[in-house]
C-alpha cells in the first residue's frame, strides 16, 4: 500500500498535469510567449517590456501579461484606467491599450495603493488562475513582465505555463549583473532558451553586459541609456516608443537584433 506521502505526492502531480494542460488549452491560439526577467529588481522590466510590446503591436498581434501579482505595475507604464472584464462564468477579457490585450492583477484591485500580501503558493495560483482564464484568443507574442528574482513567479512560469524563451534585462552594475547571471543559470536549469540579454541605463553607469553575453553565449541585443525622455515619459505612463524618436530607434534596433526563430512573420 503507498504511503501518505506517496498518496499526496501523486494527487498533487495530476492535479498539477490538469492545470498545466486547461493552460495549454487556452493558449493554444498563442505563438510565442516571452518572459521578460532579471535576477535584481529595478533594472527596468517593465519599462523594456512595455515598449517592445507595444512596437511589436504595431504590425503583430500582442499581448502582455503583468507577471508580478504583488505590485503590478505595467497599466501605470501605460497610463490605463481600462480595466479587464470578468463575466458570470469567470472568464477574463483583457484591457486593451495601444493595440495590445492585457492583463495585470492592478485591474482586479480597488485602488492603486492596494497591496498583494500573498504567500508563494498562492501567487503561483494566482499567475495560473489568470493564464487559464484569460480569453487571450490569437497572439502572435505574449510578454510576461516577471517580478525580479528566480523563485515563485519566474519557476511558475516555466513549469506550468510555459515560455518560447526569455529576455534578461541587466543594468551595467556588478550586483545586477551577478543577479542576471543567477536568472540565466536557472533559465539553463528549467530548460528555457533565452532569447537575448538587454543592457538598460548604461552610459551613467558604464557599459558591461554585451561583454557577459559573449562570457554566457547568448545574444546581445541592445543597450539603452539612462534618459531623461525614457524617465519622465514613463511617469506619466506615456511610452516612450511612441513619443520619443531617439528612444523609439533603440528600441526598433533591439527588436531587430531578435534572432530568426523568436520572430513571427
Ligand atoms: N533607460 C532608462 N532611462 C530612464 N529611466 C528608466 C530607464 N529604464 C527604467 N527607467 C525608470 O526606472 C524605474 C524602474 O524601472 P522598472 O519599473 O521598469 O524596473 P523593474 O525592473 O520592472 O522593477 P521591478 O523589479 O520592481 O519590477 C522606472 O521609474 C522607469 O521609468
Ligand atoms: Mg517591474
Amino acid at each position: 500500500m503507498p504511503s501518505v506521502e506517496e498518496v499526496i505526492r501523486a494527487e498533487r502531480d495530476k492535479r498539477m498535469l490538469q492545470q498545466r494542460q486547461a493552460v495549454a488549452d487556452n493558449m493554444k491560439g498563442v505563438k510565442k510567449r516571452i518572459a521578460v526577467m532579471s535576477g535584481k529588481g529595478g533594472v527596468g522590466k517593465t519599462m523594456v517590456t512595455v515598449n517592445i510590446a507595444a512596437l511589436l503591436a504595431e504590425k503583430h498581434k500582442v499581448g502582455l501579461f503583468d507577471a508580478d501579482i504583488d505590485c503590478p505595475n505595467v497599466g501605470k507604464f501605460l497610463g490605463m484606467t481600462e480595466k479587464a472584464k470578468i463575466s458570470a462564468d469567470n472568464r477574463i477579457t483583457p484591457a486593451e491599450k495601444h493595440g495590445m490585450k492585457i492583463v495585470s492583477m492592478a485591474f482586479l484591485h480597488e485602488s492603486e495603493s492596494q497591496a498583494t500580501i500573498w504567500r508563494g503558493p498562492i501567487i503561483s495560483n494566482a499567475i495560473l488562475q489568470l493564464m487559464e482564464k484569460t480569453n487571450w484568443g490569437e497572439l502572435d507574442y505574449l510578454f510576461a513582465d516577471m517580478p525580479p528574482g528566480t523563485s515563485d513567479a519566474a519557476l511558475t512560469m516555466m513549469q506550468l505555463i510555459g515560455i518560447d524563451a526569455a529576455i534578461i534585462v541587466s543594468t551595467p552594475q556588478s550586483a545586477a549583473i551577478a543577479d542576471a547571471r543567477r536568472a540565466i543559470s536557472m533559465c539553463r536549469h528549467m530548460g528555457a532558451p533565452v532569447l537575448g540579454i538587454v543592457e538598460n541605463m548604461s552610459g551613467f553607469f558604464g557599459k558591461r553586459v554585451e561583454e557577459i553575453a559573449k562570457e554566457e553565449g547568448i545574444p546581445f541585443l541592445g543597450s539603452i541609456e539612462l534618459r531623461k525622455d525614457i524617465a519622465e515619459l514613463s511617469d506619466l505612463g506615456l511610452l516612450p516608443v511612441r513619443e520619443s524618436a531617439e528612444a523609439r530607434a533603440v528600441f526598433e534596433q533591439i527588436v531587430s537584433n531578435f534572432p530568426e526563430e523568436y520572430r513571427v512573420k
